[in-house]
């Protein structure tokens, strides 16, 4: 029952000081750490994560956002994480967000939203292709 979810701080989680509170709340929930990198995010990597929004209003300035300074790329996996993640995460709107969830308790608009999680293991799948073209952790023992 391995799911995996791919999450990452925007660059509002970095410059506002949240990337151990974000990583925390991760961590005490029990998912498993796979990746993690402090990335300086490009144009084309941007345009590619959001292209399923391309064409919509607020695309060039989600773009500008998600390059806006560097951000932390996570990998968590665990039981379900893709939907526990999304709950802890929190509504896309802040206003929409529950007291208790990142976005509910430290963000205040849309379109800085603070983390992004994949909507599906199948996108994680993808966006962890996108963001971690290296690959995952692969440890196993200390003689591999
Ligand atoms: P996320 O759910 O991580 O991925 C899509 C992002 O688009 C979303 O977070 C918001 O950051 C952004 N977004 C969605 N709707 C709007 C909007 N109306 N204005 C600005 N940004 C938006």
């Amino acid at each position: 029952l391995l799911d995996l979810e791919k999450a990452y701080d925007k660059p509002d989680g970095v410059q506002r000081g949240l990337i151990a509170e974000i990583i925390s709340r991760f961590e005490k929930k029990g998912f498993y750490l796979r990746g993690m990198k402090l990335m300086d995010v490009k144009k084309a990597l941007g345009e590619q994560h959001y292209a399923e929004h391309e064409g919509k209003p607020f695309f060039p300035g989600l773009v500008k956002y998600i390059c806006s300074g560097p951000v932390v790329a996570m990998v968590w996996e665990g039981p379900n994480v893709v939907a526990s993640g999304r709950q802890m995460i929190g509504a896309t709107k802040p206003h929409e967000s529950a007291a208790g969830t990142i976005r509910g308790d430290y963000a205040l608009t849309v379109g800085r939203n603070l983390i992004h999680g994949s909507d599906a293991v199948e996108s994680a799948k993808k966006e962890i292709a996108l963001w971690f073209p290296e690959g995952l952790s692969q440890w196993k023992s200390c003689q591999h």
